[in-house]
């Protein structure tokens, strides 16, 4: 039975005076929550959430990370250093890196490996666009992302990542896929992990991110293929963000 994972991704959003208030108000709703809650914050605040979090069953995260191990790589952040704030996961391959930062299949598939290797978790985000939907090559899209890092891994490491499904069509726009349309990508991309794993497939979790809310967390979490969801808008308002855990 696989645990259902709710994590926030704050991408560039934040400030130390906001950060405290939405931190302290989570914590102040988390009680309840039964599933696995992570934060996914800009590496500035990592120090300020890791202390806010202490004690507390809400995991740390970052929004990237190197794939090297360190050295002249100006701006990059080495997953060492992660490890010094407590990060217990790492984002690669989200589609904003992938369109702003032209990061490749391959670049994304180095970071998750030196995730995995570092005993980080990387939450490997793969989606398709609007175009390449309506061409009918989802599957082949999000198949071909997933298929490199699986390139990179042994067989022994499938379990030791997350995958997010994102439809990029679906990102801070208010779409959603529908919860038959996410289960269907969710239950081929599980199909593609257990091509290298099978046993391990049925282990890993497969999130949903892209414009899930309260009022539709319910319905897509139910499906029998989404183990949980990567939150952006609605994880920088501590009550949306506690509906959607509470929902898992
Ligand atoms: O990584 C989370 C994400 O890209 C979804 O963002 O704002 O549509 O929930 P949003």
């Amino acid at each position: 039975m696989r645990r259902q994972l709710v994590a926030g991704n704050w991408k560039m959003n934040g400030s130390l005076v906001a950060n405290a208030a939405l931190l302290a108000e989570i914590k102040a709703g988390m009680a309840s929550a039964v599933c696995d809650v992570a934060l996914c914050v800009p590496a500035p605040y990592l120090a300020q959430c890791q202390a806010e979090l202490a004690g507390t069953a809400i995991a740390l995260g970052s929004q990237d990370v190197s794939a090297h191990a360190a050295g002249a790589y100006t701006g990059e952040v080495a997953v060492s250093m992660l490890q010094d704030f407590a990060c217990r996961y790492a984002i690669v391959g989200h589609s904003e890196r992938r369109a702003y930062h032209g990061e490749t299949d391959e670049a994304v598939a180095q970071k998750a490996l030196r995730a995995v290797q570092a005993g980080v978790t990387p939450i490997v985000c793969v989606g398709e666009t609007l175009s390449e939907r309506e061409a009918g090559q989802t599957d082949a899209v999000v198949g071909r992302q997933l298929q490199a890092v699986l390139d990179v891994l042994d067989a022994a490491q499938v379990d030791k990542m997350v995958v997010a499904y994102e439809p990029v069509w679906a990102i801070g726009t208010g779409k959603t896929a529908t919860p038959q349309m996410a289960q269907d990508v969710h239950l081929a991309l599980r199909a593609k992990l257990a091509g290298k794993n099978s046993a391990a497939a049925a282990e890993v979790k497969i999130l949903y991110g892209g414009s899930m809310k309260p009022d539709n967390a319910v319905e897509l979490l139910a499906m029998a293929d989404i183990d949980g969801g990567l939150i952006g808008g609605a994880a920088l308002k501590a009550a949306d963000f506690l509906a959607i855990a509470a929902a898992a």
